[in-house]
C-alpha cells in the first residue's frame, strides 16, 4: 500500500452532473479511470477499487464472506454514515456476514416473499389512490416528491412492520438524517437514538395488543421463543424502515422524471399495462438509485477482472456503472423496456446480500406508476430534466423536487 499515492487518485464519490441526473458518472470522473478495477481516493481517508464492469461486480457481490459486508472490519470502505459499533446495529443484517446474516434473513424472508406481497398490494394501492387525490384536489402544479413519491412507500412500510402513520413525517426526518454522506457521528447517533425510542414505543404496544404486522410476529414467534432478543428485533425493524423507504421513494420520483421525457413510455403504462413491469424493470437499471456502489473489505487475496486485491482492501461495487456496461447492455445509455438481458441489471444487489424488499419495491412502483400515468394522462413536467434539483449528499440518487402540471 505504501506505493500508492492516494492524493493522485480520483476522488470519490462521484457526483453524477447536477443537470444530468441520468449520468451515473460524468464524462471527467469517467476518463479519470485507467482500468475497469482501479483504484479511488475515499472522503474520509485511504482508498478503495472501484469495480465498474457488469461480470467484475458480480464477481465481487457472489464473493461473500469472503467480501465482507461488515463496516467494522479494517479496511471497510466507508462512504456511508453506519453506526460507530456492531452492538449499535445489532439485527441490522444489512452489516454481517455469514451464519450471523443467514440467521436473521431467514426471519425476515417470508415476510417478503412474492405471495405476502401480494396480500400488501391493495393497501399500496389503497396509499397511491388518497395521494392522487390529494393531488387533483389540491390542483395543479404539484410536487411529486413531497406529495406522492415519498408518502407512497412510507405508508407501506409503516403499515408493513405496524408503525402508527402519525409517526412517517419523524421517522422519514431521521431516515433522511441518516442517508445523509453529510451528517456528522453525533448526528448518526441521534438519529440511532431516535429510531430506537420510536421502536421501544411501537414494540411496547404490540406487546400489548398484537396485529397483523411484521413487529407483532416477531415479537409472537421470534422474540418470544428466544430465536431473537429484543435488542435484535429492534435494529432489524429500524433497518427494514430506512432501507424500504428511501430506495423506493427515490425510484418513483426519477421514474416519474424519466417517464414524462418520455410519454410514449408514460402513456404505455396507461394504454397497455401489461408493459408495466417490463418498464419498471428497465427504470430500475437505468436509474439505479444506489449510485455510490455497494461497499465490501476483502478478507483474503483474490482476483477481479484480473486486478489483484489484497486481504484488508477496501471495494466498491459500481452497480451503476455495471448496469450500463455495453458488453450486457447494447445502447446501455438508451431506455429499452425491450432489450435483452433486461433482468440481469443489478440494480437490487446480487448474491446473499440481494436486496429482501425487491417484490414489495417492484409493486410499489408498477402501482405507483400505472395509476398515476392513468389519473393524470396529461400530466407535464413543470421545468426541464436540468432543472430538476437533486438531493446533495445523500447515499441514494433522489430528487429534491419534482415541479408537474397536467
Ligand atoms: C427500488 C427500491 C430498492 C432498491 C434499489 C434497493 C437496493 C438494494 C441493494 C442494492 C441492496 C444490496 C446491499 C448490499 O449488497 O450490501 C439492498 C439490500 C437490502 N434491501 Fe433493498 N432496495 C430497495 C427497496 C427495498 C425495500 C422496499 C426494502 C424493505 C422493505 C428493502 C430492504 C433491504 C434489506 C433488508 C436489505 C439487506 C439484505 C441483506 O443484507 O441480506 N429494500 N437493497
Amino acid at each position: 500500500m505504501a506505493d500508492v499515492d492516494v492524493a493522485e487518485l480520483p476522488a470519490f464519490p462521484f457526483v453524477s452532473p447536477p443537470s444530468q441526473p441520468f449520468v451515473p458518472v460524468g464524462e471527467d470522473d469517467l476518463a479519470r479511470l485507467d482500468a475497469p478495477v482501479t483504484r479511488v481516493r475515499l472522503p474520509l481517508g485511504g482508498w478503495a477499487w472501484l469495480v465498474t464492469r457488469h461480470a467484475d461486480v458480480r464477481a465481487v457481490l457472489r464473493a461473500a464472506p469472503t467480501m465482507s459486508s461488515s463496516p467494522w472490519t479494517p479496511g471497510f470502505p466507508l462512504i456511508n454514515p453506519v453506526p460507530p459499533t456492531p452492538e449499535q446495529a445489532a439485527g441490522a443484517f444489512i452489516y454481517m456476514d455469514g451464519i450471523d446474516h443467514v440467521r436473521l434473513r431467514k426471519m425476515l424472508l417470508p415476510e417478503f416473499m412474492l405471495r405476502n406481497v401480494k396480500r400488501v398490494e391493495p393497501l399500496i394501492e389503497q396509499s397511491v389512490i388518497e395521494c392522487l387525490d390529494d393531488i387533483e384536489a389540491t390542483g395543479a402544479p404539484a410536487d411529486m416528491i413531497r406529495s406522492f413519491a415519498l408518502p407512497v412507500p412510507s405508508m407501506t412500510i409503516c403499515h408493513l412492520l405496524g408503525v402508527p402513520y402519525e409517526e412517517h413525517d419523524y421517522f422519514q426526518k431521521l431516515s433522511l438524517a441518516y442517508m445523509d454522506r453529510a451528517s456528522t457521528e453525533d448526528e448518526i447517533n441521534a438519529v440511532g437514538e431516535g429510531l430506537t425510542a420510536l421502536m421501544v414505543k411501537v414494540i411496547e404496544q404490540k406487546f400489548v395488543n398484537p396485529g397483523d404486522d411484521l413487529i407483532s410476529r416477531l415479537l409472537t414467534e421470534q422474540i418470544g421463543p428466544g430465536n431473537i432478543t429484543p435488542q435484535e428485533a429492534m435494529g432489524l425493524g429500524m433497518m427494514v424502515l430506512i432501507a424500504g423507504h428511501e430506495t423506493s421513494a427515490n425510484m418513483i420520483g426519477l421514474s416519474i422524471l424519466k417517464l414524462l421525457e418520455h410519454p410514449e413510455h408514460y402513456a404505455a403504462l396507461r394504454e397497455t399495462p401489461e408493459r408495466a413491469p417490463a418498464i419498471v424493470e428497465e427504470l430500475l437499471r437505468y436509474l439505479t438509485v444506489v449510485r455510490g456502489g455497494i461497499p465490501r473489505v476483502a478478507m483474503e487475496d483474490m482476483e477481479i477482472g484480473g486486478q489483484k486485491i489484497k486481504a484488508g482492501e477496501g471495494v466498491l461495487a459500481m452497480i451503476s456503472l455495471a448496469n450500463r456496461d455495453p458488453e450486457l447492455f447494447p445502447d446501455s445509455a438508451g431506455f429499452d423496456p425491450d432489450r435483452e438481458q433486461l433482468h440481469q441489471h443489478l440494480a437490487f444487489g446480487f448474491g446473499v446480500h440481494q436486496c429482501i424488499g425487491q417484490p414489495l419495491a417492484r409493486s410499489e412502483l408498477r402501482i405507483a406508476l400505472v395509476e398515476l400515468s392513468r389519473r393524470f394522462p396529461d400530466l407535464k413536467l413543470a421545468r426541464s430534466v436540468s432543472e430538476m434539483p437533486l438531493r446533495p449528499n445523500t447515499v441514494t440518487l433522489g430528487l429534491a423536487e419534482l415541479p408537474v402540471t397536467w
